[in-house]
């Protein structure tokens, strides 16, 4: 039996490590060309290998990231159990970045930066956390975290799943009705949704154009979601003020996009949430002994709904 790290060595050593103290049954290998392929049990990887059907005795492919989305799934044997990365890592950095682009949205930081270029020395005026709604597209573990983190400012928060949730001190809204009642009272709009065929596209000028004038987005997806042409033209017709974007199509984008020098955008490389070896290792290994006292895995993804 073997737990296969098809990624960098670096963070495959920390693995190993953590295996060796906590799973000292099951050997990790950092490398396909010297595995034996039928002791593969376990496999972790960013894209699913081309040559995934001589894993014969796989059980479990774990994905590195939060997302699945770069997996074909489909080409997946059905009774592989497929688990999203779901670690404190990924979550508290979320968190941050989260929190900061709000922040920074909220405090007019995009149009202070333009001023301090221009040597203009202005105040906006400003509006009360009291009086700046907050919707979080998304309320998976994610989505969750990053309302609990967001309670304290005391910004009126709402959130929008495909099914019903619970969350205290959040208004859930759930459905296609749902999310139009979110979109027409939210000043910042979070996209934390995970890509699918139903969410591809979803933030739209249809979209844009639900929101209350003035609002603004934090793009923390996936790069699939956002149709780029629509955001542009509802920042510069005035109607959205800001947007705060980590996730683009493609990545990175190209030299000549008007995302880079946009003075609406704070753009940064999809670093907002990265999977850390050390607590992935330990979530990954809490997995592994959940499956074999007979549990579902943390993250496990539903094939049907595709996350
Ligand atoms: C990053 O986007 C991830 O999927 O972890």
């Amino acid at each position: 039996m073997a737990f296969l790290f098809n990624s960098d060595a670096k963070r495959g050593a920390i693995f190993a490590e953590a295996f060796a103290r906590e799973l000292p049954d099951i050997p990790v290998s950092l490398d396909p060309a010297t595995v034996d392929p039928e002791a593969v049990r376990y496999l972790i990887t960013w894209t699913v290998p081309e040559n995934l059907a001589r894993y014969r005795n796989l059980e479990i492919l774990f994905s590195i990231g939060a997302g699945v989305d770069q997996f074909r799934i489909d080409a997946v044997p059905a009774h592989v159990k497929v688990v999203r990365m779901v670690e404190d890592g990924i979550v508290r950095m979320m968190q941050e970045y989260v929190i900061l682009a709000v922040l920074a949205l909220h405090r007019n930081l995009p149009a202070y930066l333009n001023q301090q270029r221009l040597r203009s020395w202005q105040a906006i005026a400003p509006v009360q956390a009291s009086e700046r709604r907050i919707g979080v597209l998304g309320l998976g573990m994610l989505g969750t975290s990053v309302l609990e983190r967001l309670k304290p400012f005391g910004f009126p928060l709402s959130g929008w799943s495909r099914s019903p949730r619970e969350i205290g001190g959040v208004r859930c809204l759930s459905g296609r009705d749902g999310l139009d009642t979110l979109l027409r009272a939210t000043d910042i709009l979070v996209c934390l949704l995970p890509l699918t065929d139903e969410t591809r596209g979803l933030l739209s000028a249809k979209l844009f154009a639900q929101l209350p004038a003035g609002a603004a987005l934090v793009h923390v997806g996936r790069g699939p979601q956002l149709d780029h042409q629509a955001l542009l033209e509802a920042l510069d017709n005035g109607h959205l003020t800001g947007a705060v974007i980590d996730v683009t199509d493609p990545e990175p984008l190209p030299a000549d996009h008007p995302f880079w020098i946009h003075s609406k955008i704070l753009l940064t490389p999809h670093i907002a949430s990265v999977t850390q070896p050390a607590t992935a290792a330990a979530a990954v290994i809490e997995n592994i002994k959940r499956f074999r006292a007979g549990l579902d895995p943390v993250g496990l993804v539903d094939r049907h709904r595709g996350y």
